[in-house]
């Protein structure tokens, strides 16, 4: 056999390394977005600079790793995912500029460093958080159409996971919250909308780029649903059981904010093994895969027990 081809064959057998997987795609993402954002330098300076600064700042690129894993379930290549993966990081960093702001969770620290309004003043850190969400518009349209999903899909896709309805309404339902009792389905409602709306559009994007059929897509659906939710359930438990420098944003802040969360409603344990139910709702739903999904898979496990 020919080197390269027996080289190709040892990479393929090798067994799945989430680590290195994530890795890559980062790097992958981080190209990509460098391109498709204007330079630091180009006029309006300080707003490219703004966007760029909270954007690079080193976040776990979560949502875009799902959008390419997805993909990659549905047998699709990660070059044609990778502007939705950046266009569903856009709205993820723009939502965290303007969840930071003193008028919504008034956060200092965010992806490690002080937050975007610390920085350029919250003047520039709303319109950076505008800008970046705008940007994810332009990238959506320069996506690849494939048969079943022309641009139109796309672009509805992002707009329905990102207004009033999912994302919005939960940030609003998230505020209204503070400091009331607040029923477990009120905060499921809030925690389906602010956080598993944007996963499951990432996953659901990854399947749309590869034009998966109408079946793979209901089962991207149910995944992103769960492990979104299993991800806001963790991302609750982590901001009382982490240290600030361990997550790089304020610990604490949920309870000093009295939010409603899944700790203070059903407690650190019951919160555990409700994250722990979804998640194993998430691998029943790649079984239409028929192992295809291996890197889905790894992703729904490392959200559940990840300490960041
Ligand atoms: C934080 O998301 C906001 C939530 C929806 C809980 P991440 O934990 O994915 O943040 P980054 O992208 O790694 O900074
Ligand atoms: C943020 O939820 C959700 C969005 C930004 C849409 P949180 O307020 O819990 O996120 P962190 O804890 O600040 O990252
Ligand atoms: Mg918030
Ligand atoms: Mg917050
Ligand atoms: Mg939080």
């Amino acid at each position: 056999m020919p080197l390269k081809h027996r080289r190709r064959s040892a990479a393929r057998s090798s067994p799945f390394d989430l680590n290195t997987y994530l890795a890559d795609c980062t790097a992958a993402v981080n190209r990509a977005l460098d391109r498709f954002l204007p330079g630091e330098r180009t006029k309006p300076a300080t707003i490219h600079r703004a966007m760029r600064y909270s954007l690079f700042a080193g976040g776990k690129r979560l949502r875009p790793a799902l959008c390419l894993a997805a993909a990659e379930a549905c047998g699709g290549r990660r070059a044609e995912a990778l502007p939705h993966a950046c266009a569903v990081e856009c709205i993820h960093t723009y939502s965290l500029i303007h969840d930071d702001l003193p008028a919504m969770d008034n956060d200092d620290f965010r992806r490690g460093k002080p937050t975007n309004h610390k920085v350029f003043g919250e003047g520039i850190a709303v319109l950076a958080g505008d800008a970046l969400l705008t940007q994810a518009f332009e990238i959506a349209v320069q996506c690849r159409a494939t048969p079943r999903y022309p641009h139109q899909a796309i672009v509805l896709e992002l707009a329905r996971a990102s207004g009033s309805l999912q994302l919005i309404a939960g940030q609003v339902a998230d505020l209204e919250g503070e400091g009331k009792k607040t029923s477990a389905a009120q905060l499921r409602y809030i925690h389906e909308r602010k956080t598993s709306a944007l996963l499951g559009c990432s996953a659901r994007l990854g399947g749309m780029s590869a034009n998966c059929s109408p079946a793979q897509l209901a089962a991207l659906t149910a995944f992103g649903y769960r492990v979104g939710l299993a991800f806001q359930i963790i991302d609750d438990i982590l901001d009382v059981t982490q240290t600030s420098e361990q997550l790089g944003k304020t610990a604490g802040k949920d309870t000093a904010a009295q939010k409603a969360t899944y700790p203070s409603i059903v407690g650190l344990e019951q919160s555990r093994a409700i994250a722990r139910q979804l998640t194993s709702r998430a691998f029943a739903a790649l079984k239409i895969f028929r192992g295809r999904a291996t890197a889905l898979d790894a992703l729904a496990k490392f959200l559940l027990e990840r300490d960041r």
